[in-house]
């Protein structure tokens, strides 16, 4: 009986003791997958996309994450060619107008994917005074200077470098652009900085420095259409932009220097709304506009931290949302987009079939005084930066 009594002893510690090793094991290997997956890297992949008539070569660069999220850039005009997330069933679309060879990107386009500077957005007449010295900006947009004139940021060929840390890539794109290049004052040293995590982040840091006073602002012009289906509008799409007022603009689209209150009018996105609910009701604002082109003064309490707009499909259960330092955003609603740009397999882009969030500041600073200022003096550094978030719902 002692003997059986023992043995039964013996046997339950044994077992006991075999189940813990096993769970500890498990855990460790669940432990260590976890880990695995945490620090798993963004790789970044370099190939060629082209040539340039003048002969230069155009490189494009692949930042891919471990959650289904690929970026691609190229060398000219910073431009975001591709840009595929998952969408809820877990399968990853391009999310962004984008053109397949660079002969299409060197047509005239409306600034598909691309940086825009020295200045976002337009300036009246083209003309502005620093330094008691007026200056006079390419007229591209007769008689104003739209998004940096005729050769602007998004037509340039920048330098690239690759940045690796693991966790993030960074494609970190440099430019000079020289003294009174398009009219603007000062040799103007650029750089634009994309990063993507594994966190479905893309983040756009945008610095420049200049040996001169002048004026700079900054963003990017990705037209989005979040089902991942350009023969979509976006109409559908939900938007939040938290803010209150809009900067009113005249019939050229050009800032009248007045403000005017989103509430009671189709400006008001403090809460999710259809793109298409009132894009077509009558307001003298939206007919300036075509639609929605105009710049929202964004509350943006802490800034780049506050989520300051918001873009949702309910289809693809697709995502988009947007911090930043700037203090406005020009929603824009493809309202020049007319059947004339072709899709990457067959087809053209039509009206409305991508919106651009553009961070920025305010159209036309230089000219209006009560405005945030857009100058940028020797010593000081341009220094901004905008995350778009992708995620599913
Ligand atoms: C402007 C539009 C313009 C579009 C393409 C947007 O940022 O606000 O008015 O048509 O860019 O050029």
């Amino acid at each position: 009986m002692n003997v059986i009594y023992q043995f039964t002893f013996i046997l339950v510690i044994f077992c006991l003791t075999s189940f813990t090793t096993k769970d500890e094991e498990t855990k460790l290997v669940a432990k260590k997958i976890v880990t695995h997956s945490k620090y798993q890297e963004v790789t970044i992949k370099k190939s060629t996309f082209g040539i340039t008539p003048e002969g230069e070569k155009i490189d494009s660069y692949k930042l891919k994450n471990q959650n289904g999220m690929e970026v691609d850039i190229i060398t000219y005009g910073g431009i975001i060619t591709d840009l595929k997330v998952p969408n809820k069933k877990g399968i990853s679309e391009n999310v962004v107008i984008g053109f397949k060879t660079l002969e299409e990107y060197l047509q005239p386009n409306p600034y598909v994917g691309a940086i825009i500077g020295r200045y976002a957005n337009r300036i009246a007449n083209g003309k502005f005074s620093l330094d008691g010295k007026e200056y006079q900006l390419t007229l591209n947009r007769p008689p104003h200077s739209l998004h940096g004139g005729e050769k602007g940021f998004n037509r340039v060929v920048w330098k690239a470098v690759e940045v690796k840390s693991g966790k993030k890539a960074s494609l970190r794109l440099s430019y000079l652009s020289k003294d009174l290049e398009e009219g603007y004052p000062g040799n103007l040293q650029v750089c634009v900085t994309y990063t993507l995590t594994n966190e479905n982040q893309l983040e756009v840091l945008y610095e420049a420095t200049t040996d001169k006073e002048t004026i700079v602002n900054l963003t990017q012009h990705s037209y989005f259409n979040l089902s991942g289906d350009f023969s979509n509008t976006i109409l559908e799409h939900e938007v939040v932009l938290q803010s209150d007022k809009i900067v009113s603009i005249n019939e050229n689209g050009i800032p009248t220097g007045e403000f005017e209150w989103v509430a009671n009018t189709p400006f008001d996105f403090r809460t999710a709304k259809k793109i298409g609910k009132e894009i077509g009701v009558k307001n003298e604002q939206l007919e300036r506009g075509n639609g929605y082109d105009h710049c929202w003064v964004l509350n943006n309490s802490e800034r780049g931290k506050t989520i300051v707009a918001k873009a949702y499909d309910k289809v693809s259960g697709r995502l988009l949302e947007v911090t930043t330092d700037e203090p406005g955003i020009q929603l824009y609603t493809g309202n020049f987009l007319k059947g004339n740009l072709p899709m990457r397999t067959s087809g053209f882009y039509e009206h409305r079939t991508g919106f651009c969030f553009e961070t920025q500041h305010f159209p036309d600073s230089p000219n209006q005084s009560n405005f945030p200022t857009t100058v940028l003096i020797p010593g000081k550094k341009y220094k901004t930066k905008t995350t778009f978030t992708f995620s599913v719902n």
